[in-house]
């Protein structure tokens, strides 16, 4: 069974404002995608990654896998408007006798193994896609302008991370579907079964310059 990644680097990273894609903005002593890159080329649930990079850096990207010494990196496209379309073009390059693909944020450095083995490993289990996810500490409430509609159970609700995993076949069906910022939402949508597994708190997206900072101290 061979276990793709697709690792999506493209954005701009507009809301951490700096000089350069968020992808390559530094975090600790290395590029903040260097992160991730080197942990799915460690991982043995992983056979081969392909990177989508922002438009105009993906020799920058190519150089730091070498650097690295991330043999499987099999390809660097230049991703999409949206990380749906960099999501698009990364899975095209999955060649067709693949047998999982796992989608995973490069704003999500910190990516323990463990993880990567529970939704790689729910899907030996014969679901469609698994996605790692985090109870929410507060209560969440559905809202109308400044008016609450209701408030939502609590243990219905869960927070979502990557890196996901989807049975191939299944992701790139689903993949052509329209709208969509999460691809389990698209597989969902498709009709596909989608498990929950433990997230990780340290898994925690790089949005902004604070969240570089409380990362940056985790590593
Ligand atoms: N992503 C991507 N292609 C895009 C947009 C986003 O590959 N066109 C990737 C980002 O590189 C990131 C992940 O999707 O790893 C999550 O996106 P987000 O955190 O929103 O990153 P950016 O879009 O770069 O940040 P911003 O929205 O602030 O511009
Ligand atoms: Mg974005």
């Amino acid at each position: 069974m061979s276990v793709w990644a697709v690792l999506a680097a493209a954005g701009s990273g507009e809301r951490l404002g700096a000089d350069r894609p968020k992808a390559f903005v530094r975090l600790g002593e290395q590029p903040l995608l260097a992160e991730s890159l080197a942990r799915l080329d460690a991982s043995d649930w992983v056979d081969a990654i392909v990177v989508a990079a922002p438009p105009g850096w993906e020799e920058p990207a190519i150089l730091l896998a070498e650097e690295l010494g991330c043999g499987k990196v099999s390809a660097c496209v230049t991703g999409g408007a949206t990380r749906a379309d960099s999501v698009r073009l990364g899975v095209a390059e999955v060649p067709a006798d693949a047998a999982v693909v796992l989608v995973h944020d490069a704003a999500r450095p910190l990516l323990d193994d463990a993880v990567v083995e529970r939704v790689v490993t729910a899907l030996g289990e014969g679901w469609d896609g698994a996605v790692p996810t985090l109870p929410i500490p507060d209560t969440v409430k559905r809202v109308d302008g400044e008016q609450v509609l209701e408030t939502l159970r609590r243990d219905e609700l869960r927070v979502v991370q990557t890196p996901q995993a989807f049975v191939a076949d299944i992701l790139r069906k689903a993949l052509s579907g329209s709208d969509w910022t999460d691809c389990s939402a698209a597989v969902e949508a498709a009709g596909g079964r989608v498990r929950i597994v433990d997230g990780d708190p340290r898994l925690a997206k790089v949005t902004d310059a604070a969240d570089l900072d409380r990362v940056a101290a985790l590593l």
